[in-house]
């Protein structure tokens, strides 16, 4: 016999709505989501100190942004914090590891372009794709801080692309090659998140096409030819 079902009203719904948070199902996967944006946060307040200390002449700069890093970091951790939710660290360290490394392997020996298309264009891009696919989906209390973070990603990826125009000639065959080493890595992380991000009703599909849409417009601004633009995007497929 078919079983009449209650249409939900607003009310019933904004209910509904409030109970998803707190399901065990979105606190596991917050566990570890918001344990990444927590260490991402952390890595770009590390990197931006570390850039700051190779381009001296914008020392004031990037220290302001590390501190505005800093800042998120903050306001993730209380996101974590209103939903009860315990961030797995842990994990969040081992999925940023590669990237770490190939940033602190281009920080010792003063390749200064590789820093930053590692921390200022695939960071931040990275931020600003998964912050824009997780603000429509986010409980009220993220949702007010992502809103806020991603406003500062814009200006910090815009500070890279300011720094590597300016420097195009002279950075355009590392750039190549660090896209070459690190593009591939975001991907694998994308692959890691996929499960978890769809529990927080963000797909990989819509991470991956903003991710590419802030990359492509951002290498466009620096210099990079549309061939170019390609050429460098088809690297990420290479671990897919
Ligand atoms: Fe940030
Ligand atoms: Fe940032």
């Amino acid at each position: 016999m078919p079983k009449l079902e209650a249409i939900p009203t607003m009310d019933s719904q904004s209910e509904t709505e409030q109970t998803k948070f707190e399901t065990e199902t979105y606190k596991d996967a917050y566990s570890r989501i918001n344990a990444i944006v927590i260490e991402g946060e952390q890595e770009a307040y590390e990197n931006y100190i570390k850039l700051a200390e190779m381009l001296s002449d914008q020392k004031d700069e990037l220290i302001k942004l590390s501190k505005m890093e800093n800042r998120h970091k903050k306001g993730f951790q209380a996101c974590g914090n209103n939903l009860k939710v315990t961030p797995d660290m842990e994990f969040a360290k081992k999925f940023f590891e590669p990237l770490h490394q190939n940033f602190q392997t281009a920080a010792s020996t003063g390749n200064v372009v590789t820093c930053l298309l590692i921390q200022s264009l695939i960071i931040e891009c990275f931020a600003i794709a998964a912050y824009n696919i997780y603000i429509p989906v986010a409980d009220p209390f993220a949702r007010k801080i992502t809103e806020g973070v991603v406003k500062d990603e814009y200006s910090h990826l815009n500070f890279g692309e300011v720094w590597l125009k300016e420097h195009f000639e002279d950075s355009k065959a590392e750039l190549q090659q660090a896209n070459r080493q690190n593009l591939p890595l975001v991907w694998k992380m994308l692959n890691q998140v996929e499960k978890d991000a769809k529990t927080l009703e963000m797909e990989k599909e819509a991470l991956v096409e903003d991710f590419m849409i802030a990359y492509g417009e951002a290498l466009n601004n620096i210099g990079f030819t549309t061939g170019e633009i390609m050429r460098m995007s088809a690297y990420g497929l290479v671990a897919a």
